[in-house]
């Protein structure tokens, strides 16, 4: 996984915006904010509570999500879906960001 730097220093308690999740050449990228309060499902990437290529957990109420999908799959938000961030990934590896869509 890889988190974007919101842009400050290393020492800011600014929140990364943003998950990047890769298995093998599959990426997926989903806004770091969860569906049940509209907080950060972690502030800072290390506190980040996540079972890699499984699932990922809000550190508020625990909150379960899919890593493939972003999908709720047990707590205070089932059925909701982390924000998805579509992308693109091109023959030299590079990864292009596009606008921030919900999905459901
Ligand atoms: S804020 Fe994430 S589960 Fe409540």
């Amino acid at each position: 996984m890889l988190a974007l730097d919101p842009g400050t220093d290393s020492t800011s308690q600014t929140p990364f915006r943003m998950l990047l999740l890769r298995k093998g050449s599959e990426v997926h990228a989903f806004v770091n904010r969860c569906p049940h309060f509209g907080v950060p499902l972690a502030a800072r990437q290390e506190q980040l509570l996540q079972q890699p290529l499984a699932s990922l957990t809000c550190n508020v109420h625990y909150a379960r999500f899919r890593w493939s999908d972003g999908r709720c799959e047990s707590g205070d938000c089932e059925d909701e879906s982390l924000i998805s961030v579509p992308l693109t990934v091109d023959t030299d590896g590079q990864v292009h960001i596009g606008s921030p869509t919900a999905s459901n």
